[in-house]
C-alpha cells in the first residue's frame, strides 16, 4: 500500500507525477491555501505532508498527526513550521535551499533598479496620459553605479546580490551576525554593524530569515538612521520590517522608497495605506517565481517527501532525524 500524504497545493506536473508513482496523495487543488482547520483535519491519517510557506504548521497540528513522519516545505524559508515540535516527535522536516538563490537575487536587483529609476511611477505616468514632453527634471531617480549598497544577511542570496552589485561598481557593505572575512576578499565587500550600514547605505537590501530575533529588525529607530534618500528592498520576509514604522517613514519622506516582495500582513489587502503611497513598489512574493526554479523547488520537495517516507535521511534537511 502506498503511503498517504497531504499536498497543500497543486505542483508542477512533473513533480506531481513523480509523487503519484510512490504515494497516495490527497491534494488541495485550489490556488488559495487550504486553511489551518482543513490541514488539521487532513493530517490526522497522513504519513507525509508537503506544504507551502502560507501553511501554519504549529505544535498543535503536529501533535494531531500521529502517523506523520515527514514534513516537506516547498520553499527555503520555514518560519511557518514549528521545527522543535516536529523534531521532538521524530518528524523529519525538509526545505528547498540553494535552488532559488540566483532567481531571488535577480528579483531583488530588479526591485532595486525599478525603485532607483522610478520605473513603476514612469509607467503610471504614461498610462495616466501625463506624458506631454521630454522633461529635464521629470521622474529623477538615483544612480546605482558608485552608490553604496547595504546587504543585511550575507547568506546564499545576500552573496548572489553582492555579485550583481559588483558588476554595477557599487560599494558594498554587509551586516550579518557572523562576520565572513573570506567572503570579504572574494566579493569585495566590507563589514559594518547594522546601525553603521543603515547610516551609510544608499540602498538597503534584506536577506535574513525570519526568526524571533529578526522580527521587526527594521523598526522606527533603524528607519530613522537611514538617509532620507535611501531605498529599502525586502525580498526576505515581511515581519522583518515594522510595517507601521515603514509607512510613516515613507509618508513623511524620511525614506525615499521601499520596494517589497514580502509584506506584513501578507497578502497585503488592497485597502492597505501603504498602497496609497507613490514611493512604494509592491509585488506579491514572486522573487523565486520562474518556471525553472519553481519546478526545481517542487521536485526537491517531492524528493524530501519520498526520502522521509522511506525512512531515509532527507536530501535537503532542516532538522536531523
Ligand atoms: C522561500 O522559498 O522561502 C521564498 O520566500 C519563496 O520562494
Amino acid at each position: 500500500m502506498k503511503p498517504k500524504v497531504y499536498i497543500t497545493r497543486h505542483l508542477p506536473d512533473i513533480a506531481q507525477e513523480r509523487l503519484m508513482t510512490f504515494c497516495d496523495p490527497v491534494l488541495w487543488d485550489v490556488d488559495t491555501p487550504p486553511g489551518y482547520e482543513e490541514i488539521l483535519r487532513q493530517v490526522k491519517d497522513k504519513e507525509g505532508l508537503l506544504c507551502l510557506l502560507t501553511d501554519r504548521i504549529d505544535a498543535h497540528l503536529i501533535e494531531s498527526a500521529p502517523h506523520l513522519r515527514v514534513i516537506s516545505q516547498c520553499a527555503v524559508g520555514f518560519d511557518n513550521i514549528d521545527i522543535p515540535a516536529a523534531t521532538s516527535r521524530g518528524i523529519a522536516v525538509g526545505n528547498t535551499p540553494g535552488v532559488l538563490t540566483e532567481t531571488t537575487a535577480d528579483f531583488a536587483f530588479a526591485l532595486l533598479m525599478t525603485a532607483a529609476r522610478r520605473v513603476v511611477e514612469g509607467m503610471d505616468y504614461v498610462r495616466a496620459g501625463k506624458w506631454q514632453t521630454w522633461g529635464l527634471s521629470l521622474l529623477l531617480g538615483s544612480d546605482l553605479y558608485a552608490g553604496t549598497l547595504g546587504i543585511v544577511g550575507m547568506g546564499r542570496i545576500g552573496q548572489a546580490v553582492a555579485r550583481r552589485a559588483r558588476g554595477f561598481n557599487m560599494k558594498i557593505l554587509y551586516y550579518d551576525n557572523q562576520r565572513k572575512p573570506d567572503l570579504e576578499k572574494v566579493l569585495g565587500i566590507g563589514y559594518a554593524e547594522l546601525d553603521d550600514l543603515l547610516r551609510q547605505a544608499d540602498f538597503v537590501s534584506l536577506h535574513i530569515n525570519l526568526t524571533p530575533q529578526n522580527r521587526g529588525l527594521i523598526g522606527p529607530r533603524e528607519l530613522a538612521l537611514m538617509k532620507p534618500t535611501a531605498i529599502l528592498i525586502n525580498t526576505a520576509r515581511g515581519p522583518v520590517v515594522d510595517t507601521e514604522a515603514l509607512y510613516l517613514a515613507l509618508k513623511e519622506n524620511r525614506l525615499a522608497h521601499a520596494a517589497l516582495d514580502v509584506t506584513d500582513p501578507e497578502p497585503l489587502p488592497s485597502s492597505h495605506p501603504l498602497l496609497a503611497l507613490s514611493n512604494v513598489t509592491i509585488t506579491p512574493h514572486i522573487a523565486s517565481a520562474t518556471v525553472t526554479t519553481r519546478t526545481r523547488m517542487a521536485l526537491m520537495a517531492v524528493e524530501n517527501l519520498l526520502a522521509g517516507l522511506s525512512g531515509e535521511k532527507l536530501p535537503y534537511p532542516v532538522n536531523h532525524i
